[in-house]
């Protein structure tokens, strides 16, 4: 059982982390933060220009150090797509809270990324085709981590109310 009411969404570009979970934090009275927002507030470079001027190792970096200064609880984290995936920082959101994978199909996730991409550095310059291509393979390798999650929703058959509802519950019986 973890030691904070800390909740991590986790999951995908595109699969709806920063929207929800506002709404998460909303109903269960929580605080909402968005980890890449607070990266940009620290560096005070968009992501785009973090990963074009310092490189994705120097954001890597930021992510990790992030999740190590948190000091907070009752709070709604929205993670980056990738920060799941670096520095062993699945097994160290499992340690910090409940973790919520957001699952999407590819499919999906290209019909909300494809107007979406200009502050994403990984997608920004690919072409449709090229973008489905990247999004079925790093799929590949990021959701077996991603699966590690605490809780793993399907955001095609359940509504945010009933995702909620669930996360809810979840809480509820971790406190017994
Ligand atoms: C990334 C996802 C982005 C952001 C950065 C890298 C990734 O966050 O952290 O562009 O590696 O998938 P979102 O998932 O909020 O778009």
């Amino acid at each position: 059982m973890s030691q904070s009411s800390n909740i991590f969404l986790v999951g995908f570009m595109g699969c709806g982390k920063s929207s929800l979970g506002k709404k998460i934090a909303d109903k269960l009275k929580f605080n909402f933060i968005d980890i890449d927002k607070e990266i940009e507030k620290e560096v005070n470079l968009s992501v785009s220009e973090i990963f074009s001027t310092y490189g994705e190792d120097f954001f890597r970096l930021k992510e990790s150090q992030f999740l190590n200064e948190i000091s907070i609880s009752n709070c709604v984290f929205a993670t980056g797509g990738g920060l799941p995936c670096f520095n062993d920082n699945m097994s160290v959101l499992n340690n910090l809270g409940t973790t919520v994978y957001l699952q999407l199909p590819a499919k999906e996730l290209l019909n909300r990324l494809v107007n979406d991409k200009s502050n994403r550095p990984l997608i920004k310059s690919l072409s449709n085709d090229e973008l489905l291509e990247y999004i079925n393979e790093s799929l590949l390798s990021r959701e077996p981590v991603y699966k590690k999650s605490d809780i793993v929703l399907s955001r095609t058959e359940q509504n945010p109310g009933q995702i909620i509802q669930l996360i809810q519950r979840h809480l509820y019986l971790q406190k017994g």
